[in-house]
This record gives structure tokens, sequence and C-alpha cells, in this order.
């Protein structure tokens, strides 16, 4: 009998598998498939920022005009084309919480130190049982220096932290000087994990019309390699649990994950494209494998191909390049 189990956040997971957060969570039908079909827990689509910020500001303009509050709530704009707004994402929780058992963690996007942080003690007032915070942020003000957007998400951290008694969960990007060194910061702001990492979308270019075009393209399991490689580095340097969240796909891309030393391996894009049922038959190819490989418990194989663990650690430094290049064989065209 394999033991697909793991710790995440403080929970006990029946599997590795997580639904990162997404469009399928918004439906509470949705989310009762994905817990039939041995996902480990869901991680709710955002809540944003901005949605909040407008609302509270719109409140505040439509209170002062005298209007009585139920009617107010009718003046809101409508910032529900992704999700259904604050008030609406509460009850989500709520409603996720009647249905469910595996461990519903709601998502708040910001990126700025202000009131909408609040939403973090009212998620867990509404009964989510974990938080996930992404910092998912385009910095490009040059007036703005690293070290200052870095100081800034600690401070958003620590604040949501102090507001929290459940788990939380910080989401990032890429694009720091030093992963090691902002992830161990974020852990000592109050991340019991950090989610690595966002995805970036960039709008493409419409030649004729000169416009920007949005493009959101699901992953591939290429998109996997940064990922674990970072696991790999931060795996046992950091208080913090790791998660992998881009380019799972495939039951050895789970696999990967856990030997790199994520605590979980999420997914998104493999749901959209194959449907929630897809994530039955990964665990049945991850037990296979584990039963193929000799392995009897995910936990075993947990960080067992981390910079620590491996023979050749230098493959994850500089040490690497000069060979990998070399690697590169020509094609006859480039000769
Ligand atoms: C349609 C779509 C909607 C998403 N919505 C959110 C969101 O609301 N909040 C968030 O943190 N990530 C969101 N994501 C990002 C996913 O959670 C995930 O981090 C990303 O897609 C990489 O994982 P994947 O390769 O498994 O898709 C979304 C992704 C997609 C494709």
């Amino acid at each position: 009998m394999i033991d697909l189990s793991t710790g995440y956040l403080g929970f006990q997971l029946p599997s590795p598998l997580v639904a990162s957060a997404g469009p399928l969570s918004r439906s509470v039908d949705n989310v009762q498939r994905m817990a039939d079909a041995g996902i480990g827990a869901v991680v709710l689509h955002s809540l944003f920022e901005e949605q909040i910020e407008v609302e509270a500001a719109d409140l505040d303009r439509i209170l002062a005009s005298g209007v009585e509050m139920q009617e107010a709530q009718s003046y809101f704009p409508d910032m529900t084309s992704y999700n259904i707004g604050p008030e609406g994402y509460l009850e989500h929780i709520e409603a996720l919480k009647r249905a469910v058992r595996l461990p519903v963690i709601a998502s708040l996007n910001g990126v700025s130190l202000g009131g909408w942080v609040r939403y973090a003690k009212l998620m867990e007032q509404a009964g989510a049982d974990a938080l996930e915070l992404n910092l998912y942020e385009v910095a490009g003000d040059p007036e703005q220096s690293g070290a200052a957007i870095e100081d800034r998400y600690c401070s958003i951290v620590s604040e949501v932290r102090s507001q929290l008694r459940i788990p939380l969960a910080v989401k990032i990007g890429p694009y720091f000087t030093s992963i090691p060194n902002i992830a161990r910061r974020l852990a000592q702001a109050g991340a019991d994990a950090v989610v690595i990492f966002n995805r970036f979308y960039q709008p493409d270019f419409e030649l004729e019309s000169l416009s920007l075009v949005p493009s959101l393209q699901l992953s591939t399991s290429q998109e996997l390699l940064p990922r674990l490689h970072w696991t790999a580095l931060l795996h046992g340097r950091i208080s913090a649990d790791i998660a992998i969240t881009g380019g799972v796909h495939t039951a050895e891309d789970i696999v990967k994950c856990m030997l790199a030393g994520a605590r979980v391996a999420m997914t998104t894009s493999a749901l959209l494209h194959h449907g929630i049922g897809y994530a039955r038959s990964l665990l049945v190819d991850l037990n296979q494998w584990l039963v193929e490989h000799e392995y009897e418990s995910i936990r075993q194989m947990q960080g067992a191909m981390s910079a620590g663990k491996v023979s050749d650690p230098g493959a994850f430094e500089r040490a690497n390049y000069m060979k990998v290049l070399g690697s590169y064989t020509l094609s006859d065209a480039a000769k």
C-alpha cells in the first residue's frame, strides 16, 4: 500500500496534488469533483486588491450621499468578469465549507500596503482553512528599487500574518535577484509556505492595428524546470514549506516536484486542458510510478534530489553553465 499523503501548511493531505488558484474553483460542484478525484486541497481563484479598494471607495461615496446600505449594494460597478466580488467571495467560502471536506485555501491578490489586507481576516472568519497571498507585481517603475519592493512585500506579509490565526502561504514570481533571500525573509515575516512561481502574462503585439492583445496560453511541462531548480536550492534552507505551481502536467512532473523538495505540486493548466477527472488518472499514475520504483511513500522521496542531497550540486549553479553550453551539438544546417 503506497502512502501518497503529505504535510502542507500544517494539514495532512491525502495526496500532494493541489488545485492552484483558477477559474474552476468558482463552482462548488467543481471543488466537490476535485475532492472526489483525490486532490489534496484547493486554492480558490483570487480576490483582488483593486476590487476591494474600488468597492470600499464607492461604498463611502454612496453612503455619504445618504443612500441606505441595502440600496448601496446595487450601485457597485461590475468588477465581476473574473469573480464574484468581495461579498460574494466570502459567501463562496462559506458555501464551499458546507459542501466539501478538503482544505479550502482562499486567495488574496495585491501588492500595496493598504486596507484591502483586512479581507484576510474576513476570509478566515468565512471559514477559509488557510490563505494564499499572491504578490503579483509588474515592477515597471525605475524610481522603485528592488530592495524597497522587497521591504514592502515583507511588510504586507507581516500585516496579513498579524490578522490571521490560519496558515499563510505567499505566492511569488521568479524575478528576484536572490530568490533564497526573499523566500527566507518572507518566511521570517510570517509565511508558512512559499508558492513558486507566478506566471506573468505578457500581451502580444498586433502588427496591423498596432494594438496590444492579451494572451493567456496554458503552460507545458517545460515551465516546471525553473520551479524544480529553485525548489531544489531552497529545500532545507528556509523554514517555510515549498509549493510548486507552474508546469505540472504528468505523474512524472509530480514526482520531480517531490524529489526537488516541494510539499505539494499544484496544477491549473492540466485540469483546464483535460478536465477535473484528469486529477484521478494523475494520481493513479503517480501510485504506479512509486510501485515500479519501489518507493513506499511520498514523504520518503521529498527533497531526495535537492541541492543538499544530490551528488553533483554544482549542476544547480554556475559551475554547470559552461558544461551545458558545451553540450549543445550543432545541426548540419548550422555548420
Ligand atoms: C485561467 C487562469 C486563471 C487563473 N487565476 C488565478 C488567480 O485568480 N489567482 C492566482 O493566484 N493564480 C491564478 N492563475 C494562475 C494559476 O494558479 C497557476 O499558478 C498558473 O496557471 C501556473 O500553473 P499551471 O502551469 O498548472 O497552469 C490562473 C491561471 C489560469 C490559467
